[in-house]
């Protein structure tokens, strides 16, 4: 297994939609041992594929860390099948949003149907952090975020402060190289 790299908005790679995989084989198993590593290591309890690049309808999940005990989940061309009439409103966050967080409305409860790590189709009923998380991770495979899901203005000054601190991060580097670079290789 190998931990990827987290891409972050507004990278426009998250805002694309993923395609379906056409079956279950190994490279697809690779692909969702991996994306768990990285969820694990970030740490998470959610990551779509198209987070760590790979615009496929891939999706992984593990909340046992939160008191409820699902274990580590797979999901490959994951759909909602039913949703509750009623709505539920808690805080979400996104490895690919990192360090902010707003309140998103979404059915409470949902059925979701997949295909699992054996390409056997199953259905899956969902409430309560599962509920929530399944829906996060199947918006990312169409190129939804939850910042979309939020008012103009909350998204917008999330999106700069994103935007700001990457450019921070990439400066810092820049002045990291320069000073560890040999000085016959500067460039003059
Ligand atoms: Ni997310």
């Amino acid at each position: 297994m190998a931990k990827l790299p987290i891409l972050t908005a507004p990278d426009p790679r998250l805002k694309r939609k993923s395609a379906p995989v056409e079956r279950v084989d190994d490279e697809v198993r690779w692909l969702m041992d991996d994306m768990l590593e990285t969820m694990y290591a970030a740490p998470g309890i959610g990551l779509a594929a198209p987070q760590v690049g790979v615009l496929k309808r891939v999706i992984v999940l593990d909340i046992e860390r939160e008191g409820t005990s699902t274990g580590p989940i797979r999901m490959a061309n994951p759909e909602i099948v039913d949703v509750s009439d009623e709505d539920a409103t808690s805080e979400e966050g996104c490895l690919s949003v990192p360090e902010h967080y707003s309140d998103v409305e979404r059915p409470a409860r949902v059925t979701v149907r997949y295909l699992d790590r054996d390409g056997e189709s199953r259905d899956l009923a969902c409430e309560g952090l599962l509920a929530k998380c399944v829906q996060h991770e199947i918006d990312h495979l169409d190129g939804v975020l939850f910042i979309d899901r939020i008012s103009a203005l909350k998204r917008n000054i999330i999106l700069r402060k994103l935007v700001k601190a990457r450019k921070e991060k990439e400066r810092e580097a820049a002045e990291d190289d320069a000073a560890a670079a040999p000085r016959s290789r500067r460039k003059v």
